[in-house]
């Protein structure tokens, strides 16, 4: 039997159907719409008995079916379906999927928080946290009937790790689905659907994308679950448009290159921010010390680019470090070539309660780091200018 490629392979090959054109690259097919020789030709694809693009909205265009070919493969997955943002995704997601309930266990991205906070309870939703040192009372919640538990791991912005097989078996014990947000790992370092997770979710506009010059979401996963979700995709508009798609998949032959790099350097960086007396702790899977240490060496093949740290000062002196940066820029999103430092609460985890953020362990003395491209070297440099 033929070996399967390695993950490198598949991410430069792209999509396997290729452009009837010939071209590697599939073309951006810039149409909202497709024609037809006969209605009976245009039943046929709109039913799927042929491929073909019919109508954008639809997910129908060449540009984004072949997008989502190269998605699915990155997972493993047998479908995948893109979108306009990963919040697009999670919302799609959630009505689709969420009606019987919803728990996050651990950290997540404020806005994944707020959504399950503010928005989905208002459609009769139910949404519970536990936090990840809470996990003991995940049997009795799921107990409860709810359908469907959201992790993180890592985790946005603490790096918490949850072990992906161990909470797949307690999710399915239960009836509910594990639906795992990949973003910060990557497939290129973590695929949590041969874990036994049942839909992977991605902020394409993080690592996927790679280059901060798109927004983007993706979920891969089974057929069966994804079917359902198309339809609220399709009545929310929440397709990508072709140019993105075009961009996006562009940026996904290059993922694995750009990863492990990121993956190293951000190991030398939380190495080299441990041992600063300014700092009093970092968060990075990569790191001996770090509680989620052990699961992450079982389940992921590179600990990632992001890592956080905190700062044995006030919030105001955390602001100034952030602010005397040079060559890291000042600014949230990540996964990027280029270097970002964040403060949590004042962007990303900003509409997340001051008590909840406390209750995570989100301090204002936190900075959020995702590690481009630069050499390793140069951005410590920098980092040790701002801290001293
Ligand atoms: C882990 C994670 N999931 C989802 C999202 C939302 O993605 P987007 O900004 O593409 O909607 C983000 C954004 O920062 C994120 O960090």
């Amino acid at each position: 039997m033929a070996k399967e490629p390695d993950f490198s392979t598949l991410c430069v090959h792209g999509d396997p159907q290729r452009d009837p054109s010939g071209a590697p690259h599939t073309p951006i097919y810039n149409s909202s719409t497709f024609t037809f020789n006969s209605t009976a030709d245009l039943v046929d694809v709109l039913e799927g008995r042929r491929e073909g693009g019919l109508y954008t909205r639809f997910g129908m265009n060449p540009t984004i079916t072949s997008l989502e070919r190269q998605l699915a493969q990155l997972e493993g997955a047998e479908s995948a379906l893109s979108f306009t943002a990963g919040m697009a995704a999670a919302s799609a997601l959630f009505l689709t999927h969420g009606r019987k309930g919803i728990i996050c266990l651990g950290d997540a991205y404020g806005g994944t928080l707020e959504l399950l906070t503010n928005q989905l309870p208002l459609l009769d939703i139910h949404t519970r946290f536990l936090l990840g040192g809470e996990q003991d009372q995940l049997a009795s919640a799921l107990e409860e009937g709810y359908g469907l538990l959201f992790i993180e791991t890592p985790t946005n912005p603490t790096l918490e790790i949850f072990d992906i097989h161990a909470l797949a078996e307690q999710a399915h014990q239960h009836g509910a689905l594990l639906v795992v947000d990949n973003t910060f790992a990557s497939p290129a370092n973590q695929q949590p659907l041969s874990l036994g997770a049942d839909l992977v979710l991605h902020s394409a506009t993080k690592y996927l994308g790679g280059h901060s010059d798109l927004t983007a979401g993706a979920l891969m996963g089974p057929k069966t679950l994804l079917d359902p979700i198309w339809a609220w995709r399709k009545n929310l508009g929440q397709v990508p448009a072709p140019e993105t798609a075009a961009l996006l998949s562009r940026s996904l032959r290059t993922l694995p290159l750009r990863v492990q790099r990121q993956s190293d350097s951000a190991l030398t960086i939380a190495k080299a921010l441990a041992e600063h007396p300014r700092v009093s702790r970092v968060l990075y899977p990569g790191l001996p010390t770090f509680p989620g240490h052990a699961i992450a060496q079982k389940q992921m093949k590179g600990y990632g680019g992001m890592l956080s740290f905190e700062l044995d000062g006030s919030g105001e002196e955390t602001t100034t470090v952030v602010d005397r940066l040079q060559l890291i820029g000042n600014g949230a999103s990540l996964g990027g070539v280029e270097s970002l430092a964040t403060q949590p609460t004042i962007i990303t985890h900003r509409g997340v309660p001051a008590a909840d953020r406390a209750r995570r362990g989100i301090g204002e003395n936190m900075i959020r780091l995702s590690v481009g491209l630069e050499d390793a070297n140069e951005l410590i440099a920098d980092l040790l200018q701002a801290l001293n």
